[in-house]
């Protein structure tokens, strides 16, 4: 596929990680039904017509004396693919850099269901799903679904493998705080350089949410963690993780109501479980994104004392702070477009995601911004202004 990077082999894989920076469809409890059980009423079915390279075996039920298959490694083969080395582990499964052997030799990506939820028909439901959402998503910064599948009992997507890392591996390595992202061009940029970068970066993934949306399609997990970013300096950059996007056509509102998702990127309106547009939804969840991205630091300062379940409503009656305030150094008009992304009433947010991105594009990055010296790294590093991270918890 054009524009993704193969090459050499990376890691990775999540370490020290906190637990509200996890996807979760149980973080908020929800009211009825098990994690994920909506999609097995929602939407249409996976037509044949429709996505012809997708396969998967029906799920089967649950039996206490079902085998599970055997763990996954290195070296393993699934069907055309030999599995080389694992880039991630979620929720919903892990995500391995493989080999294509049969026809052209090519890296892929490939998303395994974890074996323990392939049994569950809910689960197996949201992953078909996940992948056919997958196979519409063509286009740049999209990462299309090659084919989903079954092999010696793991079902898996395949998708073009990006050979890149995360933005939140890139913030980390920035704040040197233990990313794993040493060798992205990002990481060792001057702050001017770094801002105008990122801003191109981010424009970028903004349209791209503006195409899923075309789709009718809402993301509904855009955080850090789920955009990609090639290593070398292309600014290129993927949306990945579907796992919860939704088909606005044909989900209820009782699904739109389901409080999944990462409580620090969610909206206040999901986090409250109202009916919400859920593309002001993803709009805001790129504001928080972008503040993440622009200033190093988190809107929301946690408290230390605080649990996982009682975050979303401290999410909700706390104001966020401003970029600014976190970031002198910001320039004015980065600030405005993270506040209107980020604007708590949805009425006052971006209409699209492609006004957003075309207000990114249009911020004069290319002047010397006095101010925008003062941002990333440098700061981090002589130590002025930085009241997160890791100890506050802002980027744990
Ligand atoms: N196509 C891909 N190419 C390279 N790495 C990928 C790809 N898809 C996912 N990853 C890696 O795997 C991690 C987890 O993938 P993701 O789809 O977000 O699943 P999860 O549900 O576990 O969050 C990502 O953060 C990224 O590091
Ligand atoms: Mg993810």
């Amino acid at each position: 596929m054009r524009a993704v990077r193969t090459g050499t082999p990376q890691c990775l894989s999540r370490t020290s990680e906190h637990p509200w920076d996890f996807t979760s469809a149980t973080t908020i409890p929800r009211r009825s039904g098990t994690p994920g059980a909506e999609e097995d009423t929602a939407g249409p079915a996976m037509g044949r017509g429709a996505c012809p390279g997708l396969v998967a075996e029906p799920a089967r039920p649950s039996s206490s004396r079902m085998t599970l298959p055997r763990p996954l490694a290195a070296g393993h083969r699934l069907g055309p693919y030999r599995l080389l080395e694992r880039l991630g582990q979620g929720a919903q499964g892990e995500v391995w850099k493989a080999l294509r052997l049969d026809r052209r030799a090519e890296f892929v990506a490939l998303k395994v269901l974890k074996s323990a939820l392939a049994s569950n028909p809910a689960r197996m439901a949201q992953f078909r799903r996940e992948a056919e959402r997958g196979v519409r998503l063509d286009g740049p910064s999209l990462l299309p679904v090659y084919e989903l599948s079954t092999c010696d009992g793991h079902h898996f997507m395949a998708m073009p493998y990006v050979e890149g890392t995360s933005l939140r591996e890139v913030i980390k390595s920035r704040l040197r705080d233990g990313g794993r992202a040493p060798r992205h061009f990002l990481t060792s940029l001057e702050e001017p350089d770094y801002l105008r970068a990122m801003t191109r970066i981010l424009a970028k993934a903004a349209r791209a949410l503006g195409r899923v949306h075309d789709h009718r399609i809402a993301h509904r997990d855009i955080k850090p963690a789920n955009l990609l970013l090639v290593h070398d300096r292309s600014e290129e950059v993927y949306l990945c993780d579907f796992g919860l996007g939704r088909d606005l056509e044909v989900a209820t509102a009782e699904q739109m109501r389901d409080g999944a998702g990462t409580p620090m990127y969610m909206a206040p309106e999901r986090l409250l479980r109202a009916l919400a547009d859920e593309i002001k939804c993803d709009i805001y969840s790129m504001g928080v994104t972008l503040f993440e991205a622009f200033t190093l630091q988190r809107p929301f300062q946690v408290p230390g004392h605080l649990t996982s379940s009682s975050l979303p409503a401290f999410l909700v009656r706390t104001e966020p702070r401003r970029p600014r305030a976190v970031c002198p150094g910001l320039p004015p008009e980065h600030e405005a477009v993270i506040l209107k992304a980020m604007a708590r009433n949805p009425s006052r947010r971006y209409e699209s995601a492609y006004q957003l991105a075309a207000d990114l594009e249009r911020l004069d990055v290319s002047r010397e911004a006095p101010a925008a010296r003062a941002i990333g790294k440098r700061q981090v590093a002589s130590g002025q202004s930085r009241p997160v991270a890791p100890k506050d918890r802002c980027l744990t």
